[in-house]
């Protein structure tokens, strides 16, 4: 045979099982369907769907009956899968799917990061055993490819940071507030009809989402296994129309954010910080102007600089998007007998607690309107050490409202002025707590 024959021969069939036919499987599948010949011809080899597992096999999807089965463990056992893709969510069973799946030789795509959150570690490990590929870029901020840049593009670099809005429901939620004055409730059902909030929205507004988020990229960036539970979560479910339009008003808008740095220590030693919250930024920070489900993330390199990765954050074609860019890296090593890189944590840094990781603070109060109120508010937060960096008051009488916004200052100290604040007879309640970001004071 010669080379141009074993070049000619036509490559095997690659069969994939599709796991989850909803909002992301369901784009998945037409995507593979539609787009059949242009995969072939990239990969070197055809791609067939084996098989879709769903929950209701009675509902019409538009697709050969055939081809539904809910017997998923049975469709990832078959010899006849090269490549599960799993968009079902949640953590069992696809956990225990894609266990059997790696250390069956059947190489994984997944787009669930509240899984990966948690169980990278064990999934990377049968992955590596099993000398197959279990790739996740879809987990993180949907269309945006930022796991392979943080993973293979920056591998030879040393990442300081990576920051931005990696949640596509709580930004649309925020967005809509900020922009039309929307309710935050049928905002929510809206991100709900539009296939961007997760099957329980909780995740999506009380932060788990980008949390689990934080987690994925934090591990990658600083080489260091982070899970939620290293992760400082708050979520924006507290956050009202007078919160954004007092940030208007200092001219700054509020964007949940993931945050994920290197700490260096006088000592040079290094320790990592990820946190999710929501927080104040200056309406001419790049991450203001991220609005809808987009979804943006800022890269801080040693020697890249500065990088911003900004896309569509959610929803189910952009989704599959993402999925199909990890299906055709694994068919085509599956062609090509090879596998993508092995996941890396070699660095074992320790997590910072919130505690010890100082940031600046918006505190908002309803106070009694009379003379020296102020100046007892401003005493509490000397007597705590929280510099104050500017102070609003907003309305009169009843509804008079005091904001003032801090200098960096410790989780401890503000919790403790806080605290005082609540006992002092002339402010009726702190309203909000927040934390601003994207300013160098
Ligand atoms: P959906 O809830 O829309 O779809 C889930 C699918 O999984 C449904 O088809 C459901 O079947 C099926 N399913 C549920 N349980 C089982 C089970 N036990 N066995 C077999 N099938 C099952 O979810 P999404 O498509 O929105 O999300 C899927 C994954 O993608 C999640 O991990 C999510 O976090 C992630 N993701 C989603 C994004 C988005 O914008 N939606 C963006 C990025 C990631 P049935 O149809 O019969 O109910
Ligand atoms: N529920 C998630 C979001 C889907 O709103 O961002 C994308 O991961």
């Amino acid at each position: 045979m010669t080379a141009t024959d074993a070049h000619a021969r036509p490559a095997r069939e690659l069969g994939v099982a599709v796991l989850g036919m909803g909002n992301v499987g369901a784009e998945v599948v037409r995507i593979i369907t539609e787009n059949a010949e242009d995969l072939r011809a990239r990969i070197g080899a055809p791609l067939v769907i084996r098989g879709i597992a769903v929950r209701d096999t009675a509902r019409d999807r538009g697709v050969p009956e055939e081809l539904l089965t809910e017997d998923a463990a049975a469709l990832v056992a078959r010899d006849d899968v090269d490549i599960v893709i799993e968009v079902v969510g949640g953590i069992e069973p696809p956990r225990s799917l894609i266990r059997s799946a790696l250390e069956n030789g059947k190489s994984v795509v997944t787009a669930n990061k509240a899984l990966l959150a948690d169980y990278t570690g064990e999934l990377a490990d049968a992955a590596a055993k099993a000398h197959v590929d279990l790739y996740f870029e879809a987990a993180v901020a949907g269309a945006i490819p930022v796991i392979r840049p943080l993973m293979q593009s920056l591998a030879g670099d040393t990442v300081q940071r990576v920051a931005g809005i990696v949640n596509g429901t709580t930004n649309f939620i925020l967005s809509a507030m900020a922009q039309t004055g929307a309710d935050y409730d049928s905002t929510l059902a809206e991100a709900g009809r539009l296939g961007y909030a997760e099957a329980d929205p909780t995740a999506d507004v009380e932060g788990y989402d980008a949390a689990a988020k934080a987690a994925i990229l934090a591990s990658i960036a600083f080489h260091s296994r982070v899970t939620m539970a290293d992760v400082y979560r708050e979520g924006i479910s507290s956050i009202t129309a007078e919160d954004l339009a007092s940030a208007a008003k200092f001219d700054c808008t509020i964007k949940l954010l993931s945050i994920c740095e290197r700490i260096t220590e006088a000592d040079g030693s290094e320790r990592i910080s990820a946190r999710v919250y929501p927080a104040l930024i200056p309406l001419s920070h790049p991450l203001a102007t991220v609005n809808g489900a987009y979804n943006a993330v800022v890269v801080e390199a040693e020697n890249a600089g500065r990088l911003m990765f900004y896309g569509q954050g959610a929803g189910g074609a952009p989704t599959a998007s993402a999925v199909m860019g990890d299906v055709v890296m694994a068919a085509r090593n599956k062609v090509h007998s090879g596998r993508g890189p092995l996941e890396s944590t070699y660095a074992e840094l320790p997590v910072a607690p919130i505690a010890e990781v100082p940031t600046r603070y918006y505190v908002a109060m309803k106070v009694a309107d009379r003379p020296g109120v102020l100046e007892g508010v401003a005493g509490e937060f000397a007597k705590h050490g929280v510099s104050i960096a500017a102070v609003r008051q907003e309305g009169d009488g009843e509804e008079t409202r005091l904001i003032v916004i801090t200098h960096r200052a410790p989780d401890g100290a503000l919790a403790g002025t806080v605290q005082a604040l609540e006992g002092m007879e002339a402010v009726t309640a702190v309203s909000s707590v927040l934390r601003m970001e994207g300013t160098d004071e």
